[in-house]
Formats: C-alpha cells, sequence, structure tokens
C-alpha cells in the first residue's frame, strides 16, 4: 500500500526544524512500494528527494515534487563465523539503533560512530565518520534501486568511491539511486580504536579498567552529548561545512601569522585544519543573528533556535565562507545537502 500525503510540513522531519512544505510525499516501507511508486505515472514524472531523517539537510524552500521517506526496516544475519559477522541492514532503520544492536550483540565497528543521527541508508552517502572511524571501514555493499529504470543495483565498496564524507552519491550517482539496504562486516574479536580525541582521557574519567565495546561507545556518547546540540533541543545538522584540507605549502605559511593553527595529517602534501577553528577565530563563535546563529559550543555548527528560515541559514554560511576565505584564503564546503 502507497499512501500518497499532499502539502507536507517537512518541520518535523528535518532536524533544523525548517518549516518547508512538500508538495506530495510518501513513506516507502519495502523495497514493493518503491516500484509501485516507480510504475505508477503521474508519481513517476514527479521531482523526487528521497529522505532518511533530514539530520544533514538544509531545506531553503518549499519542495514541489515528491517526498519519498525511507522507511525500510530489517537487521538480518547473512553469514557467521568465530571472527566476524555479515549484517544486512534495512536502509530506514536508524544509524544509532544499529549501532546499539551491535554493542549488545558484541560486535564490534561501529562503536565509535555512536549517537551519530540519521538512517542506515544514508549512511554511504557522505561515509560518515567520527572518533577516527569511518563507515567505510565495516561496509561491505548496498542494494539500490535506479529511479528512471527501477533496476536493482548492488554498490561494492570500490563502486561507492568512499572520500572523506564524500562517495559516488554525492557525484555521478547523485540523486539517481534510493538506497534499500546496506551489508557490514563486524568482528567478534574487537580491534578498539581509543586513540582519538577524548576517548582515552573519558575513559579513564570513568573509572574503566577494561575496554569493551560498550565501555567505547558509552565514551563516545557522553563526549558527543557535551559538544554537539540535541537536535530536539536546538535545530542543527551537525557540523555544516568539512574540514578543509589545505596545501602544506599554505599551512606553514599560516602558521607564521597564526603559530596556533591546528593540523592533522591528511592525503600527502596537504594538512586538515578545522574548520571550527578558522570560524571561530573569525569571531563567529557564539554569533546570534534573530533566530539562527554559530553554536556557543561548536563554530562549525549553525542552529536554529526556532522560527528560523533556511535562507537564512545559507546566508549566514555565505558570509563565513566569505570571511574565513578573505583572512585565511581557505573556501569552505558545507557538508549539508540543501534542497
Ligand atoms: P538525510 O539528511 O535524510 O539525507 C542526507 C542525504 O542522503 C540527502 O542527499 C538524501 O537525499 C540522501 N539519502 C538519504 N537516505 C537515502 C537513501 N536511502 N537512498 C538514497 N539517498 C538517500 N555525520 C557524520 O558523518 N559524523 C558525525 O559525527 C555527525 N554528527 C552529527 C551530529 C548531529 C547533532 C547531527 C544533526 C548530524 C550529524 N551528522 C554527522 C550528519 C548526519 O547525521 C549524517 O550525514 C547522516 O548520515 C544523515 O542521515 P539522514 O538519514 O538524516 O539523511
Ligand atoms: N575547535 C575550535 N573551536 C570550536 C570547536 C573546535 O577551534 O568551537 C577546534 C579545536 O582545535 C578542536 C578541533 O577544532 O580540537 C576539532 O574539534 P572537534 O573534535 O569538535 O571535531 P570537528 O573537527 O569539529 C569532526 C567531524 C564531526 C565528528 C567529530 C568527531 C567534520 C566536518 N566534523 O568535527 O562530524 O563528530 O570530528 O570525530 O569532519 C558531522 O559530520 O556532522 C560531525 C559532527
Amino acid at each position: 500500500m502507497l499512501t500518497v500525503q499532499s502539502n507536507v510540513s517537512l518541520q518535523s522531519y528535518n532536524t533544523f526544524g525548517i518549516d518547508v512544505t512538500a508538495k506530495y510525499m510518501v513513506e516507502a516501507t519495502d523495497e514493493s512500494a518503491i516500484q509501485t511508486m516507480l510504475q505508477l505515472a503521474d508519481l513517476q514524472a514527479l521531482p523526487k528527494l528521497i529522505l532518511g531523517g533530514g539530520s544533514n539537510m538544509l531545506f531553503t524552500q518549499d519542495f514541489d515534487g515528491l517526498v519519498v521517506k525511507i522507511g525500510i526496516k530489517g537487521i538480518e544475519i547473512l553469514n557467521e563465523t568465530d571472527d566476524y559477522v555479515w549484517l544486512k541492514v534495512g536502509a530506514g532503520e536508524k544509524w544509532h539503533d544499529l549501532v546499539l544492536h551491535c554493542v549488545a550483540k558484541n560486535y564490534a565497528g561501529l562503536e565509535n560512530l555512536s549517537l551519530i543521527p540519521g538512517t542506515v541508508g544514508a549512511a554511504p552517502i557522505q561515509n560518515i565518520g567520527a572518533y577516527g572511524v569511518e563507515l567505510k571501514e565495516s561496509f561491505v555493499e548496498l542494494e539500490a534501486i535506479n529511479l528512471s529504470t527501477g533496476e536493482k543495483k548492488v554498490f561494492s565498496k570500490t563502486d561507492c568511491r568512499f572520500g572523506y564524507r564524500d562517495s559516488v552519491f554525492k557525484h555521478e550517482a547523485k540523486g539517481q539511486y534510493v538506497i534499500s539496504s546496506v551489508t557490514f562486516l563486524l568482528h567478534k574479536k574487537p580491534n578498539y580504536k581509543v586513540e582519538y580525541g577524548d576517548i582515552q582521557k573519558t575513559l579513564e574519567a570513568t573509572g574503566i579498567k577494561e575496554l569493551s565495546i560498550k565501555a567505547v561507545s558509552d565514551a563516545v556518547i557522553k563526549i558527543r552529548s557535551s559538544k554537539l546540540p540535541d537536535p530536539a533541543e536546538i535545530g542543527n545538522a551537525g557540523s555544516f561545512f568539512k574540514n578543509p584540507e589545505i596545501t602544506q605549502n599554505l599551512f606553514d605559511k599560516l602558521k607564521i601569522n597564526y603559530p596556533e593553527i591546528p593540523g592533522y595529517p591528511a592525503q600527502k602534501g596537504f594538512v586538515k585544519v578545522p574548520a571550527a577553528w578558522l570560524i571561530e577565530q573569525c569571531g563567529w563563535k557564539g554569533k546570534r543573528l534573530g533566530n539562527i546563529g554559530v553554536h556557543a559550543k561548536q563554530a562549525l555548527v549553525l542552529v536554529n533556535y526556532g522560527n528560523g528560515r533556511g535562507i537564512e541559514i545559507r546566508q549566514l554560511a555565505e558570509k563565513i565562507i566569505e570571511s574565513v576565505l578573505e583572512k585565511f584564503g581557505v573556501r569552505l564546503s558545507p557538508e549539508v545537502n540543501f534542497v
């Protein structure tokens, strides 16, 4: 059964809480709903927007087409050995629910990615990452349905061309597929990654003597909760920009005037600089412009205090890009998807 709703407010469907209207919306709870949608001439002709949890979206205007909300559920064991387990997961499962499922079953690999909002199907789009781990490390393959032909295609890890907050779904394949499931390879014998950021410190502070998948997940949840605003309280989409990778040459030059500039290893000849630092140096941290602003605890997070419009947030983002470019000669690229 496919129920088409008309003139739907998307306010509760995006974590920025932006109030725009979709002309039509359907929820697809299985693959056959997507096939039905593609076979109905009226729906086939409409521009489509695939929506997961709306946690990486900025709506700047009403959507004059069909929003397809992905609700395909299910976590299935495909294979299992003494060391590994292969899980096939429906695209509409909540990402953090999958992480909690793995923690409860003692499957390792996703614990550093705890508490990232959104759905499993959206996770490969930008190869989600946090605390030294990226999705691609546990990724095996995904199934996707071509929105023009209805054909199903399996994308291997190579096909996905994962990069930092990047994949083929942000380039050639953009807007062309609905991801219906993702298969992961998880470890029964954990290989903990606790070197990144404050994980080790947080584990020590909580008196953890022996590492476990749950202890790492709990530590990540604790750190994230202290740094990032909860979208249920203040509208946001996490990091608004990507951390830029600049040439070693430019980094060395900037270091002369800004000896304290932080930099992390990146591809050969490049240094990754925290965008939050660049933005903070330009004086934006904690700035409020009416209903919107830059978060007081994390300069990389733009926020909607309520009733903010997407266009205002886009304008703020443009001003931030301009001032960082002027001061440091570095152009920030947005991480969020504009609609
Ligand atoms: P949506 O916002 O609904 O969609 C994002 C994009 O994916 C859109 O282009 C959409 O069309 C497309 N899409 C969604 N589902 C599908 C599908 N099934 N098939 C095809 N296309 C699809 N990200 C990180 O990487 N690391 C973090 O640490 C992190 N922290 C965050 C913290 C907060 C507080 C917030 C609000 C966001 C954070 N994010 C982070 C960003 C966000 O959670 C991720 O990008 C997440 O994967 C988005 O999932 P979603 O289901 O909400 O996607
Ligand atoms: N910093 C500042 N000012 C601030 C905040 C941070 O100068 O207001 C500097 C500090 O030097 C700090 C550094 O930036 O050490 C890094 O900050 P943080 O550890 O908070 O991480 P981030 O680079 O801002 C990235 C990801 C997050 C991810 C965390 C943890 C990107 C764009 N963002 O943030 O992902 O959760 O690391 O791994 O890569 C997201 O993508 O939405 C997201 C939240």
